[in-house]
């Protein structure tokens, strides 16, 4: 009897085997971190070999820390940091480049032209400039995504556009480069995806669910790169690398935002979620309606369970949030560990007029302005480590909370209520400024670990462990609610301040 379902979390800062029983309780977690590699202000890589063997790691250790074996484990899902990029070579399996992460600006120069190309009547877009793909893709012309980074690497990496023109390169998001090397490698890895990672590469069609050859061609990537996009929930393979999951079918694939937003179980029209990870991620399902969006927000694929139709999200993504205090820990040497956050914070009873905008990757949501960079305001001799502390919490609030005003305008019905995950939803101060700062509950699940349950889910839902999606809905239960306290003069005011800072930020990057 396989009694278990295990799930692979390729994040931002590390990779995590997680491992679920029929309850969605977590039975077993192992977890690796990689480093983070900066070459040039506004650069971000990974060493994907490093993650591939974190990878094989972290599936032995969960396996070995649950007492379990392989013939226990039902299926595997992947879920992963998406629009990172990685080319590699098909015949070594080795990359011609670090994977360039999501929030790497260096294809700034190359979005602007691709921009400026565009004409009102181009490219399938509602216009030229930051909307040229806008219609086809759902996403503006930003750095974030996954299109200019293949085509950074293809004009820079010596011989690499011959050789992808040759047909020896492949393009992958950490999905599939997890999936080509568990299911073999260079000896017959799958080169497969599905379209929530698809949808975040600018190069997908929203509605057809397939490459658009017009803007691969816009971006010089041949086709042959691409992974074939399936759906986000069947049997693709089995794991062929020898280890912990040697045999078993991976049978899930879903972006780690899309997979959140299906571990809180958000599977009806009009529900959000919000993760706090490395940026901050709200998603609405939207239901199998694409809705464009006409305030900044993105429109992706929510997960496509085997023939079924395909369900939308909108969702507002926020670069930085948690890196904001991994920053004061590790650049500034602020805190010993991001937790001690809290108790700094507490400190103070407000932030003494600062505010920290953390455009570290420009702006995202609902700006998309690779011009801004960080900047913290409202300086005087009074501010002190805790009053920076709490500007530093209160930034993922207002930055939410800008995001879901997008949300509530472009979708005419404003949120009741807002379902919470991710590493900073510990942070009971960051909770309470949460709820006060838009005005609704926000709720907490049990099982604070939806990222990887979600894939746990999809992969379940394939090879029938779970039965339906009636199974996710029975599974989640709430932990903690947090009701707005806060005037609503002061909450304005507080806001009205926050946006002003923002301001201050633009136009930095000439
Ligand atoms: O779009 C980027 C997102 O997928 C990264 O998520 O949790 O790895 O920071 P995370």
């Amino acid at each position: 009897m396989t009694s278990y379902v295990a799930a692979i979390d390729q994040g931002t800062t590390s990779t995590r085997t997680m491992i679920f029983d029929h309850s969605g309780q977590v039975v077993a977690a192992d977890q690796r971190e990689h480093e983070q590699i900066f070459p040039q202000a506004g650069w971000v890589e990974h060493d994907a070999e490093e993650i591939w063997s974190n990878t094989r790691a972290v599936a032995a250790g969960a396996i070995a820390k649950a007492d379990l074996h392989t013939s226990d484990i039902a299926a595997v899902g992947i879920t992963n940091q998406r629009e990172t990029t990685l080319v590699w070579d098909r015949r070594t399996g080795k990359p011609v480049y670090n994977a360039i992460v999501w929030q790497d600006t260096r294809t700034d120069q190359i979005v602007t032209e691709l921009g400026e190309l565009g004409s009102a009547s181009g490219a399938g877009g509602r216009g030229g400039g930051q909307e040229r793909y806008r219609e086809k893709t759902g996403l503006p012309l930003a750095t974030y995504f996954s299109g200019p980074k293949i085509k950074w690497i293809l004009d820079n990496v010596d011989g690499a556009r011959q050789r992808a023109e040759a047909g020896d390169l492949l393009f992958g998001n950490m999905d599939t480069w997890l999936l080509w090397n568990m299911t073999g490698g260079p000896d017959g890895g799958m080169h497969v995806t599905d379209p929530t990672n698809a949808s975040r590469t600018l190069l997908m069609d929203l509605d057809t669910l397939s490459w658009d050859e017009g803007i691969a061609a816009d971006m010089g990537i041949p086709l042959s790169m691409l992974p074939e996009i399936r759906s986000s929930s069947e049997e693709y393979g089995r794991v062929r690398a020898k280890g912990a999951l040697a045999g078993v079918p991976i049978a899930g694939i879903l972006g780690d935002q899309q997979a959140a937003t299906f571990g809180q179980a958000c599977l009806e029209v009009g529900e959000a979620k919000n993760t706090y990870g490395t940026g901050n991620f709200v998603l609405l399902n939207t239901g199998t309606e694409k809705v464009l969006s006409r305030n900044g927000l993105l429109t992706t694929v929510c997960y496509k369970l085997g023939d079924k139709d395909t369900v939308y999200a909108l969702e507002g993504a926020i670069a930085v949030t948690g890196s904001l205090v991994q920053w004061l820990r590790d650049n500034l040497g602020m805190l010993g560990s991001a937790a001690e956050i809290e108790q700094h914070a507490r400190s103070v009873e407000d932030n003494g007029g600062a505010y920290f905008v953390p455009a570290f990757s420009g702006l995202f949501a609902p700006y998309w302005r690779s011009d801004a960079r960080g900047a913290i305001v409202g300086l005087t001799r009074f501010v002190n480590k805790g009053h920076l502390a709490r500007a530093v919490l209160e930034a993922t609030a207002y930055q939410t909370r800008e995001v879901i005003e997008a949300m509530n305008a472009d979708s005419g019905v404003p949120l009741k209520s807002l379902k919470v995950d991710g590493g900073m939803v510990v942070n009971e101060l960051l909770m309470q400024f949460q709820a006060d700062i838009l005005d609704v509950p926000v709720i907490r699940p049990q099982v604070n670990e939806t990222t990887a349950l979600g894939a746990a889910y999809a992969a379940g839902l394939a090879v029938g462990f779970w039965a339906g999606e009636d199974d996710i809905r029975r599974n989640w239960a709430k932990d903690k609610q947090w009701d707005p306290a806060m005037d609503a003069d002061q909450r304005e005011r507080l806001y009205r301040q926050w946006k002003k800072a923002v301001t201050k930020t633009f136009d930095w990057v000439e």
